[in-house]
């Protein structure tokens, strides 16, 4: 099957290469040269585990092009995986996509069948208003033309991009024709009956059951994907409120974690209390769902309410360290991780950056490490001063306090009572709850977690 995907974020370069390790005949379009040029030359663009290594078995098999025209004649069945920025009022802007739409109705060949597929997050509807975009240079070039539309929802993780590629729980297909769904049967039949050899450092998790594809109508699936993304994170929101309750009256969260995720109603997963989510998912999709709501004249308190404790907590690490030190101003305090999450290097919507330009603007000198993520966040905020380490076991020297925002395991091996002896003030804010409050103390800090 010859197959175009449009886009080479985390998205569209997973699938384009996972599809590749499938062989298929990939060919990846993206408008970035500076991206492309790396391609090209075999080098992932991003850090996620094990990309590179699948990268340097397909490379090779890949076409990588800027040109629509290029590549889309051929193939029978393309994937849409452009970017959905948040606009100004939070709604989704779908612009990338019918753009990428309009350039493939516009070189596609009359008389051929093409499966269109959405893979972005998109508002509800949008299938609709591709369908019409295609429509319109259809009626343009005067031919009938033949394109199915369907939307397909992406719920990989970054971090564990290639596991949720290789292993997903499901596969959501919204289409309103037949052939679209056989088109991705046939698309995903390797994944749906586990008949590829799982590469050597990624096997099938011992007890993967073979996972479902859901056929669906196009407006549920891309509603799927939002309430999917809002549920999560209206979870992880849930938790970080009970966990300030806790503080208030003397509970551990830990243990309120521990004893409501083991009743399978409620699961652990997603329930760590924390400095809350960020990310390039949860802060836009959730407001792109209130968007639509607001569009619709619905009213979404719970989803709303999930973003405001949200971007509370990271207002609440900062009161935390301001309470430990009386002032910010002129103390210089350390932050462990800047990435959204451990194992990735990306830093859209990562609270690390929101805490940090606090924390300067009220006179604080900040020191910041990432094992994978410091120039990116380096970019980020080069409009003011902050002092990136690369060994982290450096970073506390004479420093006022240190403030775990990412959890990467790394810095759950650090040597606790190293760093609390190059200190001034060995205060240890620990956002993630990743250290135990007992052994802080016994390496000599004075310990603060969340909800604990
Ligand atoms: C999320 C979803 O998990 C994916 O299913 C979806 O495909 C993706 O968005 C997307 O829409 O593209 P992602 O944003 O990569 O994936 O990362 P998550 O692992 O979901 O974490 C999001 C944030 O929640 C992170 O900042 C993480 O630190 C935070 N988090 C996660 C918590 O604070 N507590 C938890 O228990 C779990």
């Amino acid at each position: 099957m010859n197959i175009t995907i449009i886009g080479t974020g985390y998205v569209g370069l997973t699938t384009a290469v996972v599809l590749s390790y499938f062989d298929y005949n990939v060919a990846a379009v993206d408008k970035d040269e500076g991206k492309l040029n790396l391609l090209h030359k075999g080098k992932s663009p991003i850090y996620e585990p094990g990309l590179q290594n699948l990268l340097d078995e397909v490379c090779h098999t890949i076409h990588f092009t800027t040109s629509v025209a290029d590549v889309v004649p051929d193939a029978e069945l393309i994937m849409i995986a452009v970017g959905t920025p948040s606009q100004k009022n939070g709604e989704a802007d779908t612009r990338h996509v019918e753009e990428a739409a309009r350039e493939i109705a516009k070189v596609c060949h009359p008389d051929k069948h093409y499966t269109l597929v959405i893979k972005s997050t998109v508002p509800i509807g949008t299938n609709r208003r591709v369908a019409q975009v295609v429509d319109i240079v259809f009626e343009e070039r005067n031919i009938q033309g033949n394109i199915s539309v369907a939307s397909n929802p992406e719920f990989l993780q970054e971090g564990l991009a290639l596991q949720g590629a290789f292993y997903p729980d499901r596969i959501v297909v919204g289409a309103n024709n037949d052939d679209a769904f056989e088109a991705l049967r046939r698309l995903y039949q390797p994944i749906l009956e586990q008949t590829f050899d799982s590469p050597t450092w990624l096997p099938r998790p011992a007890a993967y059951h073979l996972p479902p594809m859901m056929a669906t109508d196009p407006n549920s699936a891309e509603m799927i994907k939002y309430a999917a993304n809002t549920f999560l994170a209206l979870k992880i929101s849930y938790i970080n409120e009970i966990a300030g309750l806790c503080e208030d009256v003397g509970a551990d969260i830990t243990e309120i974690e521990r004893g409501i995720g083991l009743d399978s109603r409620i699961g652990r997963r997603f329930l760590r209390a924390g400095i809350g989510w960020g990310g390039s998912c949860y802060p836009k999709d959730t407001a792109a769902l209130l968007g639509v709501a607001s569009q619709a004249g619905y009213q979404m308190p719970i989803t709303e309410a999930a973003r405001v404790v949200n971007f509370e907590q990271r207002k609440r690490i900062v009161k935390k360290i301001r309470n430990a030190l009386k002032t910010l101003k002129g103390k210089t305090i350390c932050i462990l991780g800047l990435a959204f999450k451990p194992n990735t290097d990306d830093i859209r919507e990562a609270p690390s950056l929101d805490i940090i330009r606090q924390l300067v603007a009220e006179g604080a000198n900040v020191r910041a490490h990432d094992p994978i993520a410091n120039s990116n966040a380096q970019q980020a905020v080069k409009d003011i001063s902050v002092e990136f380490i690369e060994d982290v076991h450096l970073i506390s020297h004479n420093a006022d306090a240190l403030v775990l925002v990412t959890e990467w395991e790394t810095y759950h091996k650090l040597e606790l009572r190293k760093l609390a002896k190059q200190m001034k003030t060995p205060i240890l804010i620990d956002g993630r709850n990743v250290f135990s409050p007992q052994e802080a103390i016994a390496a000599g800090f004075h310990y603060i977690g969340v909800g604990r």
